[in-house]
Formats: C-alpha cells, structure tokens, sequence
C-alpha cells in the first residue's frame, strides 16, 4: 500500500481543473512557464501544456490533418485575455463578447489546456473558428475523446457553462475522464458535481477495457488542509485537483 500527503493547495493544479466564472485560475504566469511549449510543428505562435500539446499533435498525425486543421489559439497570458476581451467590447459589443470570451483569470487559456480549432481556410475568425460538424473536422471530434479532449462549451449547455456554444473551443482533461465526460453528455461543470457521487471511501467508478480497467473517485479537502489516501501498491495512477473542493484520482488497473 502506498501513502500519499495531499495538501489542499494543490486542488488548482492538474488536468481536471474547472476554470470558468465562478472558479478562477490562480496560478501566476511566472509559474506556468515551465509547464508550457510551443507547438512550432503544426502553427508557429501556438502555446500550450506540454502534455496537451504532445496528445495534440499525436492525435492531428494520426488524423493526418495538419494540413486541413490550424490551431488558431491556445495558451494566453490574462493582459492578452484582457486584450481579446477589450477589443471584443469594442468591436463586437457587450452582449456578443459575454457570451463568447471569458473574463482574465476566467479563461481555461490560462492553463494551456485550451485550443481553438480552425479548417483552414483564406480567412479565419479569431474568436469564433469555423470548425463544423462534417468532415475532418468531425473526425478530430470523435477521435479526440481517446486522446483525452472533450468540446468544452457544447449545443444545449449554455446556462451551465456560462459561455455561449463554441465547435471550435477543445480542452484537454486527459483519458479516461473524456470519454466519462462523453458518454454521461456532461459538462466539465457537471462532471466536477457527477464524479463526487464517487467517494474516496464508498464506490468508485469503473471503466472497462477488456482485462484492464479504469478507477476512478474523488476526495473532498473541506475538513482538514491536508489528507491522507492509501492507494495499492503497483498501479499507475494520477491525481488533479478539481479547482473547486477537492481531488479526483485515476487508476490504471489490470483485472486478474
Ligand atoms: N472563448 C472562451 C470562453 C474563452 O475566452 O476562454
Ligand atoms: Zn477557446
């Protein structure tokens, strides 16, 4: 068995982070340079996590779609979301801007986990990409789950998302979460609420695939600053804070 120390300050940092109106982003810039990089291969001025950027870019090889797709936004600082919102205001209006550009610190941007998606084409919208629901546009769409993005502001959920609905807006929260996150037709607001049916202490959720599995549950920080989980011994796992009230834990499991 393996002891683990969580301190509750950690619940900001990870790939399940809900960042939107009511949960900002807290890191300063300063802390995230390490955790960036460019992706020079694909569009030159495009930042992203590193991780995010290495699923990225396997995912458009594999889609053979470097060509037809161009990442038109990813990691921003919060003076360029300031920027983008300001010259929204002012070029677009208020009621337009609300609707399709966070405010600083209330943009996933921020964590480098967020890209905007573009088919290419002569002319390309910087807030809102032309990505549509046909073509190869789709088939990132679909491919994208297994490599761990979801459509973040999707059809329908507008008044949970707080932000109006964006084909082109694609984060990543990593596998299996994605897939969770599809299959339930849940937002990452709704999954944050869905997964703490999913108790450290009670049950966990189950993914299967063929003879491994997928474990996963959430633990609450609201008592103490820092908890203590038991994990088994020999089994790949992860742990992201939720940005919110806690952690949630990913295992990575072999039936026997
Ligand atoms: N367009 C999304 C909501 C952002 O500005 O972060
Ligand atoms: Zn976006």
């Amino acid at each position: 068995m393996r002891r683990i120390f969580l301190n509750k300050n950690d619940i900001h940092n990870g790939n399940l982070i809900l960042v939107n109106k009511s949960y900002p982003f807290i890191k300063r810039e300063a802390e995230m340079i390490d955790a960036l990089t460019a992706i020079g291969l694909i569009s030159g001025e495009i930042i992203l996590e590193k991780r995010t950027a290495t699923m990225l870019i396997q995912l458009m090889n594999v889609l053979d779609c470097t060509k037809t797709i161009v990442p038109v936004s990813g990691y921003r600082t919060s003076k360029e979301q300031e920027k983008i919102y300001n010259d929204s205001l002012r070029e677009n209006g208020e009621k337009f801007t609300k609707k399709y550009v966070a405010l600083p610190h209330r943009s996933e941007h921020q964590t480098g986990m967020a890209v905007d998606l573009a088919q290419r084409s002569e002319k390309i919208d910087f807030i809102c990409p032309n990505f549509p629901y046909t073509g190869i546009c789709q088939k990132f769409r679909q491919k994208s789950i297994k490599y761990g993005f979801i459509e973040r502001y999707p059809k329908g959920k507008e008044n949970v998302t707080g932000i109006a609905h964006e084909p082109w807006h694609f984060r990543y929260v990593g596998y299996p979460h994605s897939e969770i996150i599809q299959n339930n037709n849940l937002t990452l607001e709704e999954y944050i609420e869905f997964i703490k049916g999913y108790q450290y202490s009670k049950k966990h959720l189950f993914l299967n695939h063929g003879h491994q599995y997928n474990e996963v549950f959430y633990l609450d920080v609201f008592k103490s600053k820092e908890v203590e989980v038991i994990l088994p011994e020999d089994v790949p796992y992860q742990i992201s804070g939720n940005n919110v009230d806690g952690f949630i834990f990913t295992l990575w499991r072999e039936k026997v």
